[in-house]
């Protein structure tokens, strides 16, 4: 089982809607470990180079004005197949289309509006990591439940 690290930004309308803690709690609901967690403003500078592949694309102006429109709370979780879990747990990116149960499929209704990012790839999750996160901001610890979790 590959143990990877992803980025999961709670969006700034889901920290000023007041439902920062539900997506947490659903996040580590699955079992996987937060390694990293904080609140931050997101400058026009991290924006362009966490939306790079968007750049030019009509919807790239409103997504960065919308992105460091207030703060984040970036989480960095681990655990194996990380990165397609939290996608699961995320749902589609439009949640017209997302499915019941997920974070966009049960919070949100507008795709310019969808609470939550999580890293899409393995390239994506060590780039985005990196970017929000120094070495010493990751915690590398044990819990006493893991063999309950991972088998
Ligand atoms: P994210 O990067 O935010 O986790 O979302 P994602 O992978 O599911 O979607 P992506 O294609 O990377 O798009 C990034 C964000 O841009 C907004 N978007 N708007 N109006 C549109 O057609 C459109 N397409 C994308 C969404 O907020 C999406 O999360
Ligand atoms: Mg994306």
């Amino acid at each position: 089982m590959a143990n990877e690290k992803t980025l999961i930004l709670v969006k700034p309308d889901g920290v000023q809607r007041g439902i920062a803690g539900q997506v947490i709690t659903r996040l580590e609901a699955t079992g996987l470990r937060i390694a990293g967690m904080k609140l931050l403003q997101i400058s026009d500078e991290l924006a362009a180079e966490h939306y790079g592949e968007h750049e030019g694309k009509p919807f790239y102006p409103g997504l960065v004005a919308f992105i460091t429109s207030g703060p984040v709370v970036a989480i960095c979780l681990d655990g194996p197949n990380a990165i397609s879990i939290v996608r699961k747990v995320m749902g589609s990116t439009n949640p017209a289309e997302a499915a019941p149960g997920t974070v966009r499929g049960d919070l949100a209704i507008d795709i310019g509006r969808n609470v939550i990012h999580g890293s899409a790839n393995e390239e994506d999750a060590a780039r985005e990591v990196a970017l929000y996160f120094s070495d010493v901001e990751l915690v590398d610890y044990a819990r006493a439940i893991d063999g309950w979790i991972v088998e």
